[in-house]
């Protein structure tokens, strides 16, 4: 029997990844580059080589559902594995629209792999994450990272890499919690029928990658209003993506229309400020954390809950125990 435990971050696209060409592989139709966070985390014990398998999430057992896809994900990892025992908890709400999905698979591909005792490198387990929730691919690089497309049938070259440190650049994300309900429509059921009903889609998928080029760039040169530019004009294409859906996705509430109008008063006012929004209504905004509390202010009004968030580490091994 052996034990490890593993720390994983959510992280927000800013080049937004929404599409399969594998959907068993978990292999994306666009590469996607996004910012790991601070504060919020996932932390996740497993225990490799108990009598049968367990999952409890914050100190209780998890819902069928929530089980059976950690144990998939387990079999996939080990098809010949042993029991095991998943001890996982969330220090953030999950009503927060944070992806728990990637911070929870990155840091179960982390804590598993070492409970194995294997010691896969980065890569790996960024391929490994990305067969429980595409996005935790990306969690398991620290600051800004980038979800490479690839071209292999089997994914092995489908993976995150590093684009540049937490520190780096003083950037903050405002994450504005508009409503706490749960979303209707989960990313996969999304995708598939985006890319089977959309007539956007083609030039989704078409320009996407010189979008990820444009912001890639921005981050190297720290040109907040590039790439703040180029994330917004992501995330609209990808709504417009949902809305040309049939039937339609149709994330947004009126809280998330007066925060992105916020936002653009606040451009007008001289801040720089920029939305992203996710399969969800939540808003959360890039400016750099000097700015943030004026963000906060201006938008403070539309919402329920605000959390100020920073770029933040890549999962590790928590050795606390
Ligand atoms: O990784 P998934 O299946 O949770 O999909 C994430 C999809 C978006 O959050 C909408 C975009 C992204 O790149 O994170």
């Amino acid at each position: 029997m052996q034990t490890a435990t593993a720390i994983a971050h959510p992280n927000i696209a800013l080049v937004k990844y929404w599409g399969k060409r594998s959907v068993a592989l978990n292999l994306p139709a666009v590469p996607s580059l996004s910012i790991t966070l601070d504060s919020f985390r996932t932390r996740t014990q497993v225990v490799w080589g108990v009598d049968a398998d367990a999952v409890h999430v914050d100190g209780s057992p998890a819902p069928a559902a929530f089980a059976k896809r950690v144990t998939d994900f387990l079999d996939l990892m080990s098809p010949n594995r042993p029991g095991c025992m998943v001890l996982t908890e969330n220090n953030f709400p999950s009503g927060a629209g944070l992806a728990s999905s990637a911070s929870g698979f990155a840091a179960l591909a982390v804590a598993a792999n070492r409970a194995a005792g294997r010691h896969d490198d980065r890569t790996a387990l960024s391929i490994m994450a990305r067969r429980g929730s595409g996005s935790a691919c990306r969690s398991l690089f620290g600051g800004f990272s980038e979800w490479k497309l690839g071209s292999r049938p089997d994914g092995s070259d489908s993976h995150a890499v590093p684009v540049a440190s937490p520190n780096y650049w003083a950037v903050a994300m405002v994450v504005a919690v508009v409503t706490e309900r749960a979303k209707a429509v989960g990313s996969t059921e999304g995708m598939e029928r985006s890319r089977t009903t959309s007539p956007f889609y083609p030039s989704w998928v078409e320009t996407t990658p010189g979008d990820v080029e444009k912001a890639r760039e921005a981050v190297y040169e720290r040109d907040l209003e590039a790439l703040g530019q180029v994330m917004e004009r992501s995330t609209l294409k990808m709504h417009g993506v949902m809305m040309s859906s049939d039937p339609p996705l149709l994330y947004w509430l009126p809280g998330t229309l007066a925060v992105l109008h916020e936002v653009g008063d606040l451009r007008r006012q001289g801040i720089g400020a920029w939305a992203t929004m996710d399969a969800g209504p939540q808003v959360k905004v890039l400016c750099m954390h000097q700015d943030a509390e004026r963000v906060v202010e201006a938008i403070k009004p539309h919402v329920r809950r605000i959390h100020v968030l920073r770029p933040g580490p890549g999962a590790f091994i928590d050795d606390e125990e």
